[in-house]
């Protein structure tokens, strides 16, 4: 049931339809005037009275019925007064029946959504600057598919540029097999970081790793298949971290994917006189609209990282046909998509339209900034194993006796990497800090986690019994129900504003909430009925909590 429909349908205000109306609807943080309100104030100018006489006249008009019972006006407000336990009723058979599936729905039936992110560079390390695309990224593909999108999930590896040309330099020069084996990632970077204290020295390394750049571009076989060890190793390497974070993609792309999808698109350009010749270079000319123009060629007839994103939309639009195509990228590279996004749009393509570029913020670690050539990084593999060694000894602390604390310890401690990441509105820059990731009493997903724990424990102890029906709701089950109701219409405003920390607000809102009703009412020494409603409360909460941190990447201990 769909209490806001129900009252939009029932009001009538001048020059609005049910659908202006239901917008406007709003759940009163203070719930002592109303579950529901209609702010009366921008009804003011169309109907040529003041809100405080609208809001009278729409609440004198209003039908009550068994639904809304008490219907008020104050001060410009119409407030709404639900039989909370007809609510309470319909939410808790809409959790318990629907369970894991609560909140999902098929609002994107037929409607392709590309979702690209953590995008990783070959031979780089996967650091901690990739982890917010990489966590937000998974949570919208998490989100679309749940709310019925077909979506694909790309990651559009950094494969292709001269940095291989310096790697395969650095390979022979000083390089060993064995070493590279064993060391993986971080052996591969260690020789770029030699590459460039070298090449300080020796300019002349630039130009030999030109040379080899361009073997590979010209599929010389040793070039080539170093290459491919090359990525072979860092996809070795990330994929261990994928499964931590439970990651996942459909298509693996990468840059070098394109090498031989850009010549139409150039040819294109060209035919639409689009293509400039500026300095030697083939660029766009975006002038028109306040921006430095589009790379597209360079002198030496090299590819950039824009031809390759063109051919990268392209290709996506013909394959996938999608609705909509995300790139979740840091907004250091606003411009970037700006630029490549216009481009097309010059080309005529309507769908440029559905390109969104989902920009955040940078993610640091307290000690400081980071830099893959120097070689001053942090690896996000360190910095998942640092929180899992924390949460291991905070566990051991709190419950000695616990079984498989192994388990649970990485279950906290990567919940903890994730939460950390997503907690803040996306644009937001952070600073990560082992301890605020890791407060049982924060804001945090150990504080959700913990709390499932608790509503696990209370209805093992409980029993079977359970009833979606109470004669009376008291305000803190009321809140916990009406946190619950709001889920669904939570995650379609998330995915809306392709904000995956709405999610994670409303576990901690939910989380706090639950804690309330825990304390305040007693569960397991009421009496009979308003037991069995408490212990239906405590899991349709459980039910939502474990939804919400599923849909980020976190699972749930039984225990803690
Ligand atoms: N690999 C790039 C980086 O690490 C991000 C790629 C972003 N995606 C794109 N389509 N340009 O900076």
């Amino acid at each position: 049931m769909d209490f806001k429909r129900h009252i939009a349908s029932r009001i009538r205000a001048e020059g609005l339809s049910e659908e202006d109306v239901y917008a406007m609807i709003e759940l009163p943080p203070n719930t002592e005037m109303g579950d529901f309100a209609l702010p009366c104030f921008r009804l003011a100018k169309a109907m040529r009275k003041a809100p405080a006489l609208i809001a009278q006249q729409i609440a004198a008009e209003y039908p009550t019925d068994e639904i809304v019972g008490e219907v008020s006006a104050v001060n410009g407000y119409v407030n709404f007064k639900i039989d909370r336990a007809l609510w309470s009723k319909q939410t808790l058979e809409a959790v318990l029946s629907a369970r894991e599936k609560y909140g999902s729905g098929e609002d994107g039936k037929g409607k392709t959504v590309c979702i690209e992110y953590s995008s990783v560079n070959i031979a780089k390390p996967f650091h901690i600057g990739h982890l917010s695309s990489t966590v937000i990224g998974s949570a919208l593909y998490k989100l679309h598919k749940f709310l019925g999108y077909p979506s694909v999930a790309i990651n559009h590896l950094g494969d292709y540029g001269t940095q291989f040309g310096k790697l395969i330099s650095a390979y022979k020069r000083w390089g060993s097999r064995e070493e590279i084996e064993k060391g993986g990632l971080r052996a591969l970077n260690a020789l770029y970081v030699r590459f460039h204290e070298e090449a300080e020295k020796d300019p002349s390394l630039e130009d030999e790793a030109r040379a080899f750049f361009k073997k590979i571009e010209e599929k010389d076989e040793e070039s080539v298949q170093l290459f491919e060890w090359f990525k072979e190793l860092t996809l070795k390497d990330v994929g261990r971290i994928y499964d931590l974070l439970d990651v996942h993609f459909d298509s693996w792309a990468g840059e070098s994917f394109y090498i031989d999808k850009m010549q139409p698109v150039i040819d294109e350009l060209r035919e639409k006189g689009l293509l400039v010749e500026s300095e030697g270079a083939q660029i766009v000319d975006l002038s028109a609209y306040d921006m430095p123009p589009c790379l597209v060629l360079r002198s030496d007839g090299a590819s950039l990282y824009a031809t390759r994103d063109l051919a990268a939309a392209i290709y996506r639009k013909e394959t996938y046909d999608f609705y909509k195509s995300l790139y979740v990228v840091a907004y250091q590279q606003n411009l970037h998509f700006k630029q490549f996004f216009k481009v097309l749009e010059l080309m005529g393509k309507e769908w440029a339209k559905d390109l969104v570029h989902v920009a955040y913020g940078m993610v640091s670690l307290e000690e400081g900034s980071m830099s893959s050539r120097r070689g001053r990084v942090v690896y996000l593999e360190d910095v998942i194993n640092k929180c899992i060694e924390k949460a291991r000894g905070i566990i051991a602390e709190k419950n000695p006796s616990l079984e498989n604390k192994d388990e649970i310890a990485k279950t906290v401690g990567v919940g903890a990497v994730i939460f950390g990441a997503l907690y803040n509105n996306k644009i937001k820059d952070i600073t990560f800090s082992y301890d605020k990731v890791l407060n049982f009493e924060g804001e945090t997903s150990c504080y959700v986690q913990y709390t499932c724990a608790r509503a696990n424990s209370v209805l093992e102890k409980g029993g079977a019994a359970r009833a979606c029906e109470a004669k009376e709701v008291c305000p803190q089950e009321f809140e916990l129900v009406k946190q619950l109701a709001e889920f669904p219409a939570m995650l379609r405003d998330a995915l809306d504003k392709y904000e995956p920390c709405f999610i994670a607000r409303y576990a901690v809102d939910l989380a706090q909430k639950f804690n309330k009703f825990y304390f305040d009412c007693s569960i397991l020494n009421a009496e009979e009925q308003t037991r069995a409603f408490r212990l239906a409360l405590t899991e349709a909460t459980l039910v939502v909590l474990k939804n919400a941190l599923s849909l980020l990447g976190i699972g749930v201990p039984e225990k803690m």
